[in-house]
């Protein structure tokens, strides 16, 4: 994690066990609610599905009555919990920009702005590249992202939670485009002190117009929504399909929207 200290370090793991399970099934069913509207939409018959960026898994639990689920993580120990608590699903530990699978999907999907927490705008690039290389023909990519309108009243952002193991204290700190959580957790430890853990989160937001022309290069864009009040958006997007062959001396090749002749 370059420096920054792993989320599934002992205190930040007790930290999310200790977390009301109502409230984060809550959370996992909603994300999958937003998910799903698009597929059901635009590519019902999919039945092979690729979270990246699945954390425990609390989206993915939500689909595997319904797909064949697959999940990916750069961090071994969620992948770890996601084996355990879906033992149907097929997991792997790898970055979202370099990932390689030998498998095509019909949805790839990414929530909780797990993407704005790769390190620079080459490894969104690079895993557009990967997604669409592992799409299947007329497979769909949806993610959700913060948009800059995230940073403008960032700093006031924090939150204080004492837990079962000591306390929680978070707080946004914002520098340029990158928004980074500033976390700090308290671990009661048996002789009564505390031990402070320190941990940074950077997670770096670009211009919506900068993310859809990247993406234009590999894939239609059929929706984006804007929500939170525009601090975050979801992007539905397909891969592109083009079909090219020969003939009189000429490529020809067949978008879904036009035909191009190169002569
Ligand atoms: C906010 S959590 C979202 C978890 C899950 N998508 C959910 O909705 O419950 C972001 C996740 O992205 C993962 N992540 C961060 N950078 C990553 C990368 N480069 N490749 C794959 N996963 C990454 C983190 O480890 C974390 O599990």
């Amino acid at each position: 994690m370059n420096g920054e200290k792993s989320k599934t370090s002992k205190p930040w793991v007790y930290f999310h066990e200790s977390l009301d399970t109502s409230k984060r099934n809550k959370g996992g069913k909603e994300r999958a609610r937003y998910v799903m509207k698009p597929v059901n939409e635009y590519n019902k018959h999919a039945k092979k599905i690729l979270e990246i960026g699945c954390g425990l898994g609390d989206v993915l639990v939500e689909l595997s009555e319904r797909y064949t689920i697959y999940g990916l993580d750069i961090e071994r120990d969620f992948i770890e919990a996601c084996i355990k608590r879906m033992p149907k699903g097929k997991f792997y530990v790898s970055s979202m920009h370099n990932f390689k699978i030998e498998e095509r999907f019909d949805v790839i999907f990414s929530v909780f702005d797990a993407m704005n927490e790769l390190k620079d705008f080459d490894q969104w690039k690079s895993t557009f590249k990967a997604v669409d290389d592992h799409l299947d023909r007329d497979g769909l990519f949806i993610f959700d992202v913060f948009t800059p309108k995230i940073l403008r009243n960032a700093s006031s952002l924090s939150t204080t939670r004492p837990f079962s193991k000591g306390y929680y204290f978070d707080r946004a700190i914002v520098k340029g485009n990158s928004l980074t959580w500033d976390v700090k957790i308290f671990e009661r430890l048996s002789n009564g002190l505390y031990q402070l853990n320190e941990y940074k989160f950077p997670e770096r937001i670009y211009p919506v117009a900068k993310m859809k022309s990247a993406l234009s290069k590999h894939f239609d864009i059929l929706e984006t929504n804007l929500r939170e009040e525009g601090r975050n958006i979801l992007f539905v997007c397909r891969k592109k399909s083009f079909d090219g062959f020969w003939c009189c001396g000429k490529v020809i090749t067949e978008s879904r929207t036009h035909r191009i002749v190169q002569f």
